[in-house]
């Protein structure tokens, strides 16, 4: 018997029609786990998250339930400062596309898991940060909030608990920094989005230098599942450290690109059975495990087990599960210089390693692209890479030295080749275009 790894939580309702709005959330369920959590404490709430094993999905893979539990629960009376929650909903990687989705299909499942979270870590105003350039994402977690408030979900006195809470959804201006923390927390003050320095953490010191809570997106929308179902529940699926479902997105040449909503631990080769396999007539040559800031993986790893460890193991990084599917067609050299020039558009040019690194990078790899690089150019790349990594401010530069670092180390003839021969020769950008006919002959730019 072949049993279906799919676990469709988040996911359940998203063909469902109208699937966006509160009747349709509610009738399938929705609002249940928002009831149970309102007869407990919120320490019991931030108990049974703890217990779940969750572990945010914005890419760092940090214990949920641990952070709440950061933020000081004791501060109450004259002088207190107030907590918050922020939902990091900036999603900008290459390649990470679940929670927009999530929040066109099921905008409510997030809203929920937002008051729920509040009501856990004593907040009462909590913040949607959502990428600026997703109008018709905003206007639909809009509509949503004011169908919360309408339904007295939201507001004063929630259902008559003494809860009260607001949310409000804000619109960044549309820069991938401000996915880092506590970029995010400056630009939601109205300042250039710019990390800061840590510690203070957030938990600390962070909204208007009071407690906050940053989650991502799914991380926050898992949270009414687990409150209804039980911690028990969730933690019985997933792997040893990594528990429970969660949003794989696959892209790329893959037949049947989408959201697959599985335990942590399958494995790309499932996925692929489940997606139709690498697009026909092809097969597979590198891909990422979780956006390109996530080390490139090959055909080798096929079998690793897609949780936070199994994929350390193996040199990478889980990061947010965006599985980017490149076939034998593709140029890593092109690939590499694409992901190096979003990074270098991206830095938010705050520390000269990631400002300037990241420009003479692009230099570096326009000219192996076009066949022109020289002897040095390989060494030349990995010292700046090594310059960049772990001397910069924040991750960004990480992300970049790491898709620069491991596209060498699994494709070196690549660049080698770059040195004499221009990446269109060896691989006809036409045929790597999806739809293309398999036998696409010929040079494009
Ligand atoms: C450059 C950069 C961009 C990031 N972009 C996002 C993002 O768009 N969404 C997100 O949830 N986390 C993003 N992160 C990670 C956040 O800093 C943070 O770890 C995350 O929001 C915490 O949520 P979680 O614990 O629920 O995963 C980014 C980090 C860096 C360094
Ligand atoms: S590493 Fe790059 S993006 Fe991050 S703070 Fe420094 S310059 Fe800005």
């Amino acid at each position: 018997m072949i049993v279906d790894p799919l676990t469709p939580v988040l996911s359940e309702t998203w063909d469902a029609e109208r699937s966006w709005t509160l009747e349709t959330y509610t009738d399938a369920g929705g609002y249940r786990g928002l009831e149970k959590a309102l007869t407990m404490a919120p320490d019991d709430v931030i108990a049974a998250v703890k217990d779940s094993g969750l572990r945010g999905r914005g890419g760092a893979g940090f214990p949920t339930g641990m952070k709440w539990g950061f933020i000081p629960q004791d501060d109450e009376g004259a002088g207190a400062k107030p907590h918050y929650l922020v939902v990091n909903a900036d999603e900008s990687e290459p390649g990470t596309c679940k929670d927009i989705p999530l929040m066109m299909a099921a905008p409510h499942t997030l809203v929920e898991g937002v008051i729920i979270s509040s009501y856990a870590i004593r907040a009462s105003t909590a913040f949607i940060y959502v990428r600026g350039e997703v109008l018709h994402v905003l206007r639909r977690l809009q509509r949503a909030v004011q169908e919360a408030y309408l339904a007295g979900h939201l507001g004063a006195d929630i259902h008559g608990s003494g809860y009260s809470l607001d949310v409000i959804v804000h619109a960044g201006a549309g820069a991938y920094i401000c996915g880092e923390e506590t970029a995010l927390l400056d630009s939601l003050e109205g300042r250039r989005g710019q990390p800061r320095l840590r510690p203070p953490f957030p938990a600390v010191a962070g909204l208007y230098a009071s407690p906050t809570v940053i989650n991502n997106v799914e991380s926050i929308a898992s949270v009414p599942m687990i409150l209804e179902r039980g911690p028990d529940w969730f933690s019985a699926m997933g792997t040893e450290k990594s528990k429970g479902f969660t949003l794989y997105s696959l892209s790329g040449h893959v037949e049947r690109p989408g959201q697959y909503e599985a335990p942590l631990g399958i494995t790309l080769r499932q996925l692929l059975d489940l997606a139709g396999g690498v697009r026909a007539g092809h097969r597979l040559k590198f891909w990422t495990p979780g956006g390109s800031s996530t080390p490139i993986l090959t055909d080798e790893h096929l079998d690793v087990p897609l949780d936070y460890e199994g994929i350390s193991a193996a040199g990478s990084m889980l990061g947010t599960k965006a599985l980017q599917i490149f076939d034998e067609t593709t140029s890593v050299v092109r690939t590499t210089l694409r992901w190096v020039e979003f990074y270098k558009h991206e830095s938010c040019g705050k520390c000269t390693p990631c400002r300037e690194g990241s420009w003479w990078m692009v230099q570096v790899l326009r000219r192996l692209e076009a066949g022109q690089g020289t002897a040095e150019d390989i060494d030349l790349l990995l010292d700046m890479s090594a310059n960049m990594a772990g001397r910069s401010f924040c991750a960004l530069a990480d992300g970049t030295s790491a898709c620069v670092d491991s596209a060498i180390e699994y494709f070196r003839d690549e660049f080698v080749a770059g040195m004499t021969t221009p990446a269109w020769e060896l691989f006809p950008y036409a045929a790597s275009a999806l739809h293309a006919p398999a036998d696409t002959v010929g040079a494009s730019r």
